[in-house]
């Protein structure tokens, strides 16, 4: 038994999600963690809500609610769509909660006495009318790149250039619009990331079982060569900086940046786990899974996040907690996505452009979006996601396949051997073909897992949904069982294991069907782990006479005018 230290990216606290942030980030994190749980493994899945930061504020006031009352209410929201998509966290926390101030500070105060911070004083832009400066998204102005007029502060949406505010032409205030602002002196902390390159270097070159495009985009950022960045913001709301504990002189009104918190949620949130359920001992209880001098070297510790993310967690971050000079966990293995896409464009709320978390559960139960995104998940590239494909993918692999095979063999045995897994017959030729082809499959099937290849392991286990279907046509129990009441026999205790055996592998997919079918087929918690391949006596595992009770029609069929009516809804097609 092994330890696995699972996180996905802290989604944005400003609204909820779209499927395509859910299927790079979360969705995999969570069936991965399924996947390692069921092997028997001791699991830690931590996210939670990213809520600093200029977009947080903004979302605020145009919410007109104040930005403490906003993020509780948009945490709740999310908390909600996350466990209606049955992700599976040990704990979701919030990093505006205490742990991650106490952290964050810390992490700053220990890189100051490793010499790696410098007060520095630079120009930012001030409104005179707004009587403040105006960080990152709070200005808009011309793009110094690309002359597109609604560049924000921190990027420019047209060209994707990466800006300092100061660099835009013509700036303007984003919440008074107002362009009496000017360029002013304030201190600001910057974090010398060049004193840490030649370790971040080492440590990426040793990361091994890093993916090429995480390695690649670490390489070039060390290429490029790492520059002093600023972690400090003119902004009220937000992680306080400090100096010895205390709010550090001329500081007053400033906040640590948010991409200098949010990484350290990981951490905040696994301490908020270890309070809610550690007791006296919490603080071990956190340490064992992030401090390698307390027991977390023997833990693998697996990110995963869109492909956006990767330079934060491979470089930033690091630098962070390498140079604190401390013995933290830093990560193992890492997983990036690309973009799904909404018909090869962007999702978009204001536009009504795609389809929300909320949204999809409103429609469909989570089992049906689950499947399809992981799927078609965009690893090796963008995946559109279409209602026609969303639609055909469902009906093909969960109806006609899975739960097609469910029904016909589970009816059979409730209307011609009583409800019950018969006992007598022989195993021959069909079923030792069947059990070959299953073991092959459900060895490949498990290392996808392993390595996170989900469209791999989604058509491996839609492949092993397919043998059975297979397996009962030349079988055929209903046919046998008026020549051949012994051969129908094995072909229903086959057919019944079987169905055993593919919902187990389901779990992780498609957690609530596999649970459906498991529970009808009255297999006890126990016995519902990841299976060995070599372990032939999972045909048999059923006892001889068990009662079981045919599930209702697992999957509905997507119909036609379901796919028209939703593309009304949230403009598809076009
Ligand atoms: N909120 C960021 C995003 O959605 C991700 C933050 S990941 C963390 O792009 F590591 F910073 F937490
Ligand atoms: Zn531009």
């Amino acid at each position: 038994m092994a330890r696995y230290l699972i996180t996905s990216a802290l989604p944005y606290i400003n609204g909820i999600k779209h499927l395509g942030n859910l299927a790079g980030s979360m969705l995999p994190a969570d069936i991965h963690a399924r996947f390692r749980r069921l092997q028997g493994h001791e699991v830690l899945y931590i996210c939670a809500t990213d809520e600093h930061g200029t977009p947080a504020e903004l979302a605020a006031a145009e919410a007109g609610q104040d930005v403490a009352t906003y993020c509780a209410q948009q945490y709740q929201i999310q908390k909600d769509a996350c466990d209606g998509f049955r992700l599976s966290f040990d704990h979701f926390g919030r990093s505006s909660n205490p742990p991650n101030h106490k952290l964050t500070q810390h992490f700053c105060e220990a890189l100051e006495k490793n010499g790696l911070i410098e007060e520095r004083v630079s120009k930012q832009i001030y409104s005179i009318d707004d009587k403040r400066f105006l960080p990152d998204r709070y200005v808009e102005g011309t793009c110094p790149n690309c002359g597109f007029e609604r560049a924000r502060g921190d990027q420019c949406d047209n060209c994707g250039t990466l800006l300092d505010p100061i660099e835009l032409k013509n700036p303007r205030s984003k919440i008074s619009g107002s362009t009496n602002v000017e360029a002013r002196d304030t201190a600001h902390l910057f974090l010398k990331q060049p004193l840490m390159q030649e370790r971040i270097r080492a440590w990426v070159d040793q990361a091994t079982e890093w993916p090429p495009l995480a390695r690649s985009i670490a390489y070039k950022w060390l290429d490029e060569g790492l520059i002093d960045r600023s972690i400090t913001r003119d902004l009220s709301w937000g992680i306080k900086v400090t100096q010895n504990g205390q709010i550090r002189p001329g500081f007053e009104n400033k906040v640590f940046y948010v991409w200098f918190d949010a990484p350290v949620e990981y951490i905040g949130s696994t301490v908020e786990w270890a309070e809610a359920t550690g007791g006296a001992n919490s603080q071990e209880k956190w340490e064992r899974w992030w401090r390698t001098d307390k027991g977390a070297d023997d833990v693998t510790y697996v990110q995963f996040m869109g492909k956006d993310n990767v330079a934060f967690h491979t470089v930033s971050f690091p630098v962070t907690i390498m140079g604190s000079g401390e013995p933290w966990k830093l990560v193992d293995r890492l997983k990036a996505f690309n973009w799904v896409t909404w018909y090869g464009g962007k999702f978009s709320t204001s536009e009504k452009r795609g389809i929300f978390m909320d949204q999809a559960l409103d429609l469909l139960p989570s089992d049906y979006w689950r499947w399809y995104l992981m799927a078609n998940a965009p690893e090796s590239s963008d995946a559109a996601f279409t209602l026609e494909q969303f639609q055909q993918t469902i009906n093909a692999d969960l109806a006609n396949v899975f739960g097609n095979f469910v029904n016909r063999i589970t009816r059979f045995a409730a209307s011609k051997f009583d409800s019950k897994v018969p006992d007598g017959g022989a195993w021959g030729a069909n079923e030792d073909k069947l059990a070959q082809e299953f073991a092959e499959r459900l060895t490949a099937l498990t290392q996808f897992h392993e390595q996170m290849e989900f469209r791999k392991a989604a058509a491996e286990l839609r492949a092993i949904w397919v043998a059975g279907n297979e397996y009962l046509q030349v079988a055929a129990p209903w046919t046998a069982f008026k020549t051949d009441p012994e051969a129908a026999a094995v072909g229903v205790r086959t057919g019944l294991n079987a169905c055993a055996l593919f919902a187990i592998l389901a779990q992780p997919f498609i957690p609530d069907a596999a649970k459906t079918v498991l529970d009808a087929m009255g297999v006890p918690e126990k016995n519902r782990m990841w299976p060995n391949p070599a372990d032939r006596g999972v045909w048999d595992a059923l006892p001889r006479g068990l009662q079981i009770n045919p599930p209702d029609v697992l999957f509905k069929k997507i119909e036609d005018e379901q796919v028209a009516e939703w593309t009304a809804q949230f403009g598809g097609g076009a």
